[in-house]
């Protein structure tokens, strides 16, 4: 059977084995999918090994996306964009390829699974680390009119929004709380939802057809949503992007693309009934 995995450190939480195995099952792929704990000192040994004892494909998550990316002997555009990668797989020649499907896994999520239109919009981006910079590319890739980022750090946010602006679609660094005027869509990319923490940004961000997405998923909603729901504004979770993302890289490893839509209903019904 084909062998496939995900490194990470920590990894005990991991979804992903549930995820492809239900892809698997529904496309009708014979493969396994398990979990690798990730050496710090020795993770790209422990790659070069799984591919060397005939594994076919990998993703790759936290603290190891950037180290992949630099193991590849080759990487997709959009991979070097982000400067990391959650997805290799080996050539017939042995060469390693990445890529990186999280962006264009939460970008499949906005736009087809909450049928929320990016083109033309105003786009605010918080956070400017790892994950942010991952979805910077497919973001522009879907036309906004602008996007800002706003970040803690403003040295940050000011490399990415110097990275990826361009004449057509402008990208704007800010700090948090000099953020001006209303946004179409907001983006939460930062890691605050995890320790309870709100980005300290204006309300008047924020109108009733704001729409707000948070990369991160919880049983309940996050800080930032919770705030942007008091505000009056929509939104959802990031618990499709996680379920798009696998989505991607399972056609680059098997040529089928899986429906998405069942899975993300029974995965927040789970999520739903631990919490009750
Ligand atoms: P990731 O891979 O999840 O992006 P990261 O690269 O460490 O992780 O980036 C974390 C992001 O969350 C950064 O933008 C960070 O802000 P700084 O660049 O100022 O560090 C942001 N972040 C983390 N905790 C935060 C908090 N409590 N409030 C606001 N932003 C926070």
């Amino acid at each position: 059977m084909d062998q496939y995995g995900v490194f990470g450190n920590p990894i005990a939480h991991s979804k992903s084995p549930d995820i492809h195995h239900f892809f698997a099952k529904s496309t009708l792929q014979s493969l396994t999918y398990s979990k690798f704990l990730g050496d710090v000192d020795t993770f790209e040994l422990q790659v070069k090994e799984f591919f060397r004892e005939g594994g076919k494909g990998l993703n790759v998550t936290v603290p190891f996306k950037e180290r992949a990316f630099n193991l590849c002997d080759v990487v997709s555009p959009r991979a070097k964009q982000a400067g990391a990668v959650n997805t290799l797989l080996v050539g017939k020649n042995g060469q390693i390829f990445g890529d990186n499907t999280d962006g264009v896994g939460m970008v499949r999520d906005i736009c087809e699974n909450h049928g929320q239109s990016l083109t033309g919009k105003r786009v605010l981006v918080l956070g400017a680390g790892g994950a942010v910079r991952g979805v910077l590319e497919p973001l522009r890739n879907e036309s906004p009119k602008e996007i800002v980022i706003a970040n803690r750090t403003l040295s940050k946010a000011q490399v990415l929004a110097e990275h990826f602006s361009q004449e057509a679609i402008p990208v704007i660094a800010s700090e948090f709380d000099q953020v001006t005027g209303e946004f179409d869509v907001i983006i939460n990319g930062t890691s605050a939802s995890l320790s309870g923490d709100l980005p300290p940004l204006p309300e008047s961000v924020i109108h009733s057809d704001t729409w707000c997405y948070d990369m991160m998923y919880a049983k309940e909603p996050t800080v930032f949503l919770k705030w942007a729901y008091e505000l009056g504004a929509k939104g959802s979770d990031g618990l499709g992007m996680l379920v798009e993302q696998a989505a991607e890289a399972f056609f680059l490893w098997r040529m089928k693309r899986p429906d998405t839509g069942s899975l993300i209903n029974k995965m927040r019904a789970d999520l739903e009934l631990r919490h009750c």
